[in-house]
């Protein structure tokens, strides 16, 4: 007898109506798609990055497509908190989606001042501090990039909300396991894995780089498998906590691999600019690939990954 598959999805707390979600940056807050996508079939949207005052962000131009990949260079362009409770505020309150809202700063006390005004919205469902940006304080060192500082935003983020908090980390560091570890003892509910990796692309008939901001982050498919081996290490030394796996999900297969390296649900970016129905089409493939297995939900692939018995040691740069 075929298994019911239902794809409701618990992560850190925050009921998702199917595991797949739209990833920050790509569907600003849901506002901008309400008309062109049916919403309540969307497992939940993480709004692009919120900051304390208005940012202008990057010359143009901002984008520019790469073998399997498309850079990007908006430099966190955002209206500031202020202007996003106002406007955004109302729709996300009836949206009828869960709404994570993606918060940045250069300082710690910039994440508190963010954290604590977009927790008031009603419908917010979690907060996700994008700790991918300078910490002006630590001389533009990027803060996921030092498990130091990038515990030190996530307690103080913690302790200023009543929501549950994702840190979403880079995968630009030696060691992403260890950022991992630092972030959830200061108090992290889930993780985010990954945003996008820094690139960079030259025109060489112009002898000049592709995007304004000379270097820019790599996101879709080319950036899949190093997205899928950080959650698989990360979720190997962190089984209990929730990871949403990003970069380079684009059909229900992709999705599949992440759930089966460990994530509880997987959110899209890239492939919502070639289709905007990309989060709900994946979702109803991820449905069908359960059923076909005969599973009957997400978590049921979660951990059933198949690998060699005996402890492989890392290879590195193909040897
Ligand atoms: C145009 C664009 C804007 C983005 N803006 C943000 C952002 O504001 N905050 C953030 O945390 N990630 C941002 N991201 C990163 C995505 O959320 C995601 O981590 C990354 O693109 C990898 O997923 P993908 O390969 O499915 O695109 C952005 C990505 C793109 C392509």
């Amino acid at each position: 007898m075929a298994a019911r598959v239902s794809l409701r999805t618990n992560l850190a707390g925050i009921q998702l109506p199917t595991p797949v979600l739209a990833a920050s940056g790509t569907f600003g807050s849901g506002r901008e798609l309400a008309g062109m996508v049916d919403l309540r079939e969307v497992g939940g949207i993480v709004t692009k990055s919120v900051t304390p005052r208005p940012v202008k962000g990057m010359p143009t131009p901002r984008m520019a497509e790469t073998p399997s990949g498309m850079l990007n260079a908006i430099g966190l362009q955002n209206p500031g908190v202020e202007a996003f409770v106002e406007k955004d505020g109302p729709f996300i309150e009836q949206a009828g989606v869960p709404v994570i809202v993606s918060i940045a700063g250069r300082s710690v006390q910039e994440f508190a001042e963010v954290a604590v005004m977009v927790s008031k919205i009603r419908g917010v469902v979690g907060i996700e501090a994008n700790i991918s940006c300078p910490n002006v304080e630590r001389r533009g060192e990027v803060f996921a990039r030092d498990p130091v500082a990038a515990a030190d935003v996530l307690s103080t983020v913690t302790r200023m909300t009543h929501l549950p908090v994702l840190a979403k980390l880079t995968a630009d560091v030696t060691d992403i396991v260890e950022v991992a570890q630092a972030v959830v003892r200061a108090g992290a509910h889930g993780l985010s894995l990954i945003n996008t990796l820094l690139g960079m692309a030259i025109d060489v008939d112009a002898f000049r780089p592709r995007l304004g901001g000379v270097t820019g982050g790599l996101s879709g498919p080319a950036i899949r498998a190093v997205a899928v081996r950080c959650v698989y290490e990360v979720s190997q030394a962190l089984p209990d906590v929730p990871i949403i796996g990003i970069g380079g999900v684009v059909d229900a297969r992709s999705a599949v691999e992440f759930l089966l390296a460990g994530a509880t649900a997987v959110a899209v970016g890239t492939a919502n600019y070639f289709d905007p129905h990309a989060t709900v089409e994946i979702a109803r493939g991820i449905g069908e690939f359960l059923a076909a297995k005969g599973m009957s939900t997400p978590e049921d692939l979660r951990g059933r990954l198949v690998t060699p018995s005996r402890p492989q040691e890392p290879v590195y740069l193909g040897g």
